[in-house]
């Protein structure tokens, strides 16, 4: 099974899924790294490991026009599933519908509560007493696809926004490449909006 990951940022979340591919914990390849974002930390570390790293310059294109760039490099790396890692542009339907269940992004939040930007801000700002991260399919709509894993944690009164997105990013980095051992090892049934873990 052949990975491409698409980053904006720092990288973490790539950096835990690479950590476990590239030590043998995941039966799969990261086939290309991509970027829209030239100085970004994530690409930079791809291209320290030496993976296929490439930034896409998103300016003066449009939307259409720069999935459709995307999602020919995707192609051209034979690229199974497309794994959202930071990633800070919304996809257009032609690219959802060009990996139908087949692209992954990680949200920090329990979705359907607080979806969009700055998750644990909302969530510190709701009140909840807990909250953590979703591994979700990618639909057309913001956050919204399919749920196949989320992890919970508990928010603390002393919480701020640093406190608490520290603690639900050690279980992002733990629930992420969880899913992806799932989908490598064919246990994973969408039905409908329901996703179904197979034995
Ligand atoms: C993470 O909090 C992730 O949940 C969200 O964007 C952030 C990316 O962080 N989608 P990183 O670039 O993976 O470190």
């Amino acid at each position: 099974m052949i990975l491409g990951i698409l980053l904006s940022g720092r990288g973490s979340n790539f950096a835990a899924i690479a950590e476990n591919v590239l030590t043998g914990k995941l039966p799969c390849e990261i086939g290309c790294v991509i970027s829209n974002v030239s100085s970004a930390p994530g690409l930079e570390r791809a291209r320290y490991w030496g993976l296929n790293s490439y930034f896409l310059d998103p300016t003066a294109k449009d939307r259409v026009a720069y999935d459709a760039e995307v999602i020919k490099k995707l192609r051209a790396h034979n690229v199974d599933y497309v794994c959202l890692a930071g990633y800070m542009r919304l996809l257009g339907a032609e690219f959802v519908n060009a990996f139908p269940n087949q692209i992954l992004n990680i949200h920090p939040s329990l979705l359907p509560a607080f979806p969009g930007l700055h998750a644990q801000r909302q969530a510190l700002q709701h009140g909840v007493r807990f909250s953590g991260c979703t591994v979700h399919f990618v639909d057309t709509g913001l956050d919204s696809g399919p749920i196949i894993l989320q992890a919970v944690v508990s928010v603390l009164p002393d919480d701020t926004e640093e406190s608490l997105s520290a603690r639900i990013l050690k279980e992002e980095h733990r629930i992420y490449p969880e899913a992806i051992r799932l989908l490598c090892e064919r246990r994973v049934q969408v039905e409908g909006r329901r996703v179904r873990i197979l034995p």
